[in-house]
């Protein structure tokens, strides 16, 4: 399989723009495995096509990306592999500076953040406080992420609040929830876009989810380009969302 030729992005009509996306980037060792390479090469690979999104993104005014880059049972992967992902996160941190500030980017992390090796923390802490006075969009990391776990951190918060008497049971609602998650003042996906033709949430933001549209592309994620960025949001521009209402 050869990568796509890069197209001119379709302009989407107004108002049909999501202004949050959240990637589910699966498929990078399909990919290497196609073409007989270490899986590894398929993860470089991906880190490209993340490179891609997040310049697609800010073309088509989309203002939050939030990108699946490593889950809490990724864990369980073979040594050597985890290990290479967290070489390219590290890499990728310090590659990336220097576009977030050109371009104006704020970079966020969500998930266990604590697990994460102590120089990719410190680097990733690093880039998190040299671009978080920027406004014009927001790169989130997911890493060491994994949506129970989220949910689990934020019930445990709420009840050591009602133990400490500062918080009554009763006021426990979904603005409480939301408020103990990883990122509160982030909104909601608008749409989740999964590659690869998976049809799973794979504990991705499970809470925030709620009422995002879902497109699932056969595309691997490293062949993932503008092209397909813009179709799904094309796609997401034709939907008719009701939030359960008629
Ligand atoms: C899923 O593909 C992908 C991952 C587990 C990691 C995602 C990481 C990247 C795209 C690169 C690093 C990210 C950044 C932000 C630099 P898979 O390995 O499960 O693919 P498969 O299902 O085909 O085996």
């Amino acid at each position: 399989m050869t990568t796509p030729t890069p197209q001119p992005i379709p302009a989407p009509s107004p108002g049909a723009v999501p202004a949050h996306v959240a990637i589910i980037m699966d498929g990078n060792g399909r990919w290497a495995q196609q073409r007989g390479l270490p899986r590894a090469k398929g993860h470089e690979k991906g880190a490209e096509s993340v490179r891609v999104a997040i310049k697609a993104c800010k073309k088509l005014g989309i203002k939050y990306l939030t990108v699946y880059a490593f889950s809490v049972e990724n864990w369980n992967r073979p040594k050597p592999e985890v290990e290479a992902l967290m070489n390219l996160l590290k890499k990728f941190l310090r590659t990336e500076e220097r576009e977030f500030h050109e371009n104006r980017i704020r970079l966020r992390a969500i998930g266990r953040l604590s697990d994460l090796p102590k120089s990719v923390r410190r680097e990733l802490n690093h880039v998190m406080q040299a671009t978080e006075h920027y406004k014009d969009a927001t790169l989130i990391l997911a890493l060491s992420y994994g949506g129970r776990t989220e949910i689990a951190n934020a019930a445990r918060e709420l009840a050591r609040k009602v133990k400490a008497g500062i918080l009554e049971p009763d006021a426990i609602d979904e603005a409480a929830i939301t408020a103990n998650l990883y990122a509160p003042d982030i909104p909601d996906p608008d749409l989740m876009i999964r590659t690869s033709g998976e049809m799973r949430i794979s504990n991705f933001l499970l809470w925030q989810l709620s009422y995002a549209e879902l497109y699932v592309t056969d595309t691997l994620w490293p062949d993932f380009r503008e092209e397909q960025l813009a179709k799904a949001v094309e796609e997401y521009g034709r939907r008719h969302r009701r939030f359960g209402l008629v």
